[in-house]
């Protein structure tokens, strides 16, 4: 009989927003009256763009006519789309980053996964806990850790915790380290960190030959100036960080697919013999061997957010999520809840009310208000008594949301 890879079997209940789902499902089905307003996965939900939704046309038009239409494109993305990345989100704000140090992709929740499959089995991980869950999946499917303990923490794995008490700080690990996932802004906490934090990361990335993996899918939220949006930023983050991308939350390409990856060609592995590696030769490999490409009527739409029109339509976009979140920010400070994030990103994290427990007050919400955040507690043992409320939804829930939420708890 075909041997099926028990790695599996150590993941603890489903994945996350799945289960969320299911839960929300089962209240829905029992309570068909209730007008539930949801608030937990971090899905876009206004239209995209017109500029993209023009390109996208015209390029599917392109696919219909012999002298126009094309195959496969390249693996790695067409270079329109890899010069657009390069020019716009890096050289211009003077960020070296080189066009063919992009891999274009179908997101970042894929990438960050299928980047295990070019690092060994036996390097030490740590990740943030909270944490998107996706980090740590990966790696127990991967055979990176032991099995799960009793707060759902699994064995081999670095956790750094991050509480309202170490202002969502994470302490720099006391033992060597060889892959580091940080998210910033960060999912799910919503905070973000300055450009000192990631001089620290980087510092200890040089001195302990570490990686970096650095998810900067929310960079797009970021309103200060002085907060850095990308890893590259830092010196010397060109040895030690791959960065994670993504059009996703910043274009509403959730449903769309797309997103890249920057490594460096400066940034090197080892052999198990104790040789240097290029990681960007290992990666275009893979990619090339594994992945056949984003479709081109995406990558044109992709594209197009980078044209004056698109960013222009992209920025209002955001400001409108933004404006959610602020929001929610406030509207929920003044009912007396513990807030953060928000400001940065497009999750609000907040303290549940007498300690409750994040699942606890899931139900609670559900129940009396029909709302449906994602319990911190899904995001690792330090998000316990911790809930994320999104912003991206429409204006009008947002508020109908809040005004929900004064009612049920304005004595909190
Ligand atoms: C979230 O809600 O954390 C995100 O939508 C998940 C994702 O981007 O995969």
């Amino acid at each position: 009989m075909a041997q099926i890879n028990d790695n599996y079997l150590k993941l603890q209940a489903g994945y996350l927003f799945p289960e969320i789902g299911r839960r929300v499902n089962a209240y829905i089905e029992a309570n068909p009256q209730a007008n539930v307003i949801k608030m937990g996965i971090g899905d876009v939900t206004q239209p995209l763009c017109p500029a993209i939704i023009k390109a996208m046309h015209s390029a599917v038009d392109e696919m219909a006519v012999k002298e126009t239409f094309r195959g496969y494109g390249p693996e790695q993305g067409y270079s329109f789309l890899r010069d657009a990345i390069a020019k716009h989100d890096f050289q211009d704000r003077g960020i070296d980053v080189a066009a063919d140090e992009i891999f274009v992709s179908d997101g970042s929740k894929c990438d960050s996964g299928n980047l295990l499959d070019v690092f060994g089995a036996d390097n030490t991980i740590a990740v943030l806990d909270p944490v998107y869950p996706v980090y740590v999946d990966t790696n127990v499917m991967a055979g990176h850790t032991g099995a799960a303990d009793e707060n759902g923490r699994y064995g081999k794995l670095v956790y750094m915790p991050v509480t309202a008490e170490s202002n969502f700080e994470p302490a720099l690990p006391t033992e060597k380290v060889d892959l580091i996932y940080l998210c910033y802004p960060n999912n799910p906490t919503g905070t973000v960190a300055t450009r000192e934090t990631l001089e620290k990361w980087v510092a200890y990335a040089k001195e302990n030959n570490s990686i970096i993996f650095y998810d900067a899918a929310y960079e797009a939220f970021i309103s200060d100036p002085n907060v850095p949006r990308s890893i590259f930023e830092i010196e010397g983050a060109r040895e030690v960080a791959i960065e994670l991308r993504s059009f996703s939350k910043t274009a509403g390409f959730t449903g769309i697919r797309c997103g890249f990856t920057v490594i460096p060609k400066t940034l090197m592995g080892k052999t198990s013999d104790g040789q240097l590696q290029s990681v960007h030769a290992l990666w275009n490999r893979r990619h090339c061997t594994k992945f056949n490409g984003v479709s081109y009527p995406v990558q044109r739409g992709a594209e197009a957010v980078y044209s004056s029109e698109g960013r222009a339509q992209v920025n209002e976009l955001i400001a409108f999520y933004m404006n959610n979140a602020r929001l929610l920010r406030e509207g929920l400070s003044e009912v007396g809840f513990e807030v953060y994030g928000g400001e940065h990103a497009p999750y609000v994290w907040i303290k549940t009310p007498g300690d409750m427990t994040s699942w606890d007050f899931f139900d609670q919400l559900l129940g009396k208000s029909h709302i449906v955040g994602t319990p911190g507690s899904g995001f690792g043992a330090a998000g316990e008594g911790y809930f994320r409320l999104s912003a991206f939804n429409s204006l009008e829930n947002t508020k109908e949301a809040l005004g929900r939420i004064k009612e049920a708890y304005s004595a909190v």
